[in-house]
């Protein structure tokens, strides 16, 4: 299997790996393909994320694309987030195998989870927001 350089890069060096300790959104998924699991850890303040953090027990894709992904929402507006998609964040790494696509979806749903987790937390129906946020990613 080829993995591209960016992907390698983001697997071995990770960025934004850990945990937010006063984050005031978090959200976790399962992926339905393999039973990996992926917690996002989000601090927004004005609508804007202003620092993320993700931990997972997933592969080095889910690794990989979850750490893009980190750094592509960070310090955008909630409305940018919500445009992100798991096919932008492949092509940021230059692409996937056909076999792990799968595991990109991870990092997305777990975003949109945690923007479920902020919305719901204020008291605001996320779903017209937010959408439908499967527990386990397809
Ligand atoms: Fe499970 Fe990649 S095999 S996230």
């Amino acid at each position: 299997m080829n993995y591209s350089e960016k992907v390698l890069d983001h697997f071995t060096r990770p960025r934004n790996v850990g945990e937010i300790p006063d984050a005031n959104a978090i959200g976790e998924v399962g992926n339905a393909k393999c039973g990996d699991i992926m917690k996002m850890y989000l601090k927004i303040e004005d609508d804007t994320i202003q620092d993320v953090k993700f931990k997972t027990f997933g592969c080095g894709a889910a690794v990989a694309t979850s750490s893009m992904a980190t750094e592509m929402i960070k310090g955008k507006s909630i409305a940018e987030v919500l445009k992100l998609t798991n096919q932008a964040v492949m092509e940021a790494l230059d692409g996937l195998p056909p076999v792990k696509i799968h595991c990109s979806v991870l990092a997305e749903q777990a975003v949109k989870a945690a923007l479920t987790d902020y919305y719901t937390r204020l008291g605001i129906d996320p779903k017209p927001i937010v959408g439908e946020v499967p527990e386990m990613a397809e």
